[in-house]
């Protein structure tokens, strides 16, 4: 079944949990397509877990739409977002606007993503308005990491908690078709889901949320700098990677790879002909 910005909001009406992953490439997001996941984002985390930056706000508009078209052609039926990097949506309405239609006209993206909250109003009504679906991101905002003064859980005292609870609100009134909300305590991500209509997809934000989301790294066992304490590991995809290129070198080294099944035969009259 093809999952769609409608099918987000029935499983939500439905209460049923939607399960998203991060995909930067073709294999990886067909493979969760097949084990049934419903959305795939092509997230700016590409920079981190990709690229080898040390934050997303390297990453540029060529970066996503690179790499949102290679996971999008492995998609049939997740919901594909993508995210919009630092700088594409900030600097005001119509950037947003042409930067959102250029991931969708080049990266073949079913939905854009954007962080912030009330200031990004205009620029989600504008995008929405266009027949572009958006996703909202409240909570920790990596693209605002300077600003945060680093990675830390947020909505933790009164003021920031109303906030956040404002914030949600106004992206919902905006026209976000969903948010994520990243790093917040898990009472406050619990209350804020009830509050809004549409779906909210938690990362660090506990089960009240209406649905998941996870770096697939993270899960995987594959991004060995740094592990957030809401992941869990859902297999050590990284030390079977590490074992397999450890058995090769041995293999190549004593000549037991390539074997005869590894490889092609010429007829032995072929090659008398050649001295
Ligand atoms: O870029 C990303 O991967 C994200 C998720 C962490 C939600 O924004």
């Amino acid at each position: 079944m093809k999952h769609t910005v409608v099918t987000f909001q029935q499983a939500k009406d439905r209460g049923e949990k939607l399960t998203m992953l991060t995909a930067y490439d073709y294999s990886t997001a067909k493979l969760m397509d097949q084990a049934g996941i419903h959305g795939i984002l092509v997230g700016d985390s590409l920079g981190n877990v990709v690229l080898g930056y040390e934050n997303t706000l390297s990453v540029t508009m060529e970066d996503m739409i690179h790499h949102g078209a290679a996971a999008a052609r492995g998609v049939k039926n997740a919901l594909v977002v993508v995210d919009m990097p630092f700088m594409s949506y900030q600097t005001g309405v119509r950037d947003a606007l042409v930067n959102a239609g250029r991931l969708v006209k080049e990266a073949r993206a079913e939905a854009v993503k954007l962080e912030g909250g009330r200031e990004i109003c205009p620029q989600i009504k504008a995008i929405t308005a266009a027949g572009i679906p958006v996703m909202a991101h409240l909570g920790l905002t990596p693209q605002s990491v300077n600003a945060l003064g680093g990675f830390r859980v947020q909505g933790k005292d009164e003021r920031a908690a109303r906030n956040l609870m404002e914030d949600a609100k106004e992206v919902e009134k905006a026209g976000a078709f969903a948010l994520v909300l990243e790093c917040v305590p898990a009472k406050l991500a619990g209350v804020i889901s009830k509050e809004i209509k549409i779906p909210a997809i938690g990362i660090g934000a506990g089960k009240g949320c209406d649905g998941q989301i996870l770096v697939y790294q993270d899960m995987l066992g594959l991004f060995p700098d740094f592990t957030p304490k809401f992941v869990r590991r859902f297999a050590d995809v990284g030390e079977t990677m590490k074992a397999a290129f450890k058995a090769y070198i041995e293999a190549v080294q004593n000549q037991s790879f390539p074997a005869e099944e590894n490889s092609y035969k010429i007829s032995g009259d072929i090659l008398e002909k050649l001295y």
